[in-house]
């Protein structure tokens, strides 16, 4: 009896989550429901709360009001350690990734297997990398290239192997195409479509709309701190979403 009871539960729920940064209302009551496996693409313009929102999910912020769900138990997180031990990993532009260390060490940052003595496990991080890289068809000769010598789109790429390699659950990107060339910003694509189809979740934050038409499942709209759209991704289009935004209202 339970079983597509499991099925089809969300993954993450949220309900009527209120944040305040002083007088600052940036979260008024917003509901947000993921399924597993859902690429949902999170909308709106500068000031709307989208990263307020985010950064609710992955423990960074306390809401002041409203419930969390995940797997349908109640959560409360009250730090990024928290959100990433129940699988909610985030990765946000740049700042991920130490550019003068080796992919292999950027994928396990914080987290390297070690060997007696607490010895890092060199070998295990190259291989087990590699295997995250190759899996995410990204062609990178070894794991010990600098991240600095990698362009936009596979660092992008690095980010996400790491969390792939983490096995993530849900995957929140937060601009993940910003400032990229065109072939990079195809590859990012590819990678958000492979994390779907290793059976995470994925947020996919962004401004630029073809790139959320592109990827995602169904798409989130904010304004003002409020939810005011809630749409499949193929019942929409630029024009019509970009309405959506700039009037900040929905329906009517
Ligand atoms: N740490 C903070 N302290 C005070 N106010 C904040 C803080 N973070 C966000 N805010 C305010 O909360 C509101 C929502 O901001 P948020 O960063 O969530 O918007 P956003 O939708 O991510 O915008 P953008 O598209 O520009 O990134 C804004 O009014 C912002 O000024
Ligand atoms: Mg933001």
């Amino acid at each position: 009896m339970t079983e597509t009871i499991e099925i089809t539960q969300p993954i993450l729920q949220m309900k009527g989550i209120h944040k305040w940064f002083g007088r600052v209302h940036a979260l008024r009551g917003v509901d947000l429901d993921i399924n597993p496996g859902e690429i949902v693409g999170l909308c709106g313009d500068n000031g709307a709360g989208k990263s307020t929102l985010i950064k609710v999910i992955s423990g960074y912020h306390a809401a002041e009001q409203g419930t969390m769900s995940w797997e349908g138990k109640e959560v409360r997180f009250s730090s990024p350690h928290n959100a990433r031990d129940v699988g909610i990993e985030t990765v946000y532009q740049e700042q991920a990734l130490a550019p003068n260390m080796s992919i292999a060490r950027n994928i396990f940052m914080g987290r390297e297997p070690t060997r007696l003595l607490g010895l890092m496990d060199k070998k295990a991080m190259a291989e087990e990398s590699m295997e995250a890289l190759t899996s995410l068809g990204l062609r990178i000769r070894s794991s010990n290239t600098l991240v600095a010598t990698l362009s936009g789109g596979q660092r992008q790429g690095v980010a996400i192997a790491r969390v792939i390699h983490f096995k993530a659950r849900l995957v929140i990107l937060d601009e993940p195409t910003i400032a990229l060339a065109v072939k990079e910003v195809r590859e990012v694509l590819e990678f958000v479509r492979h994390l779907k189809s290793e059976g995470a979740a994925v947020i996919f934050i962004s401004h630029t709309l073809p790139h959320v038409l592109d990827v995602t499942d169904r798409i989130m709209v904010m304004a003002h701190g409020g939810k005011i759209a809630d749409i499949v991704t193929s019942e929409t289009d630029v024009d019509d979403l970009s309405d959506i935004i700039v009037r900040g209202t929905y329906g009517d």
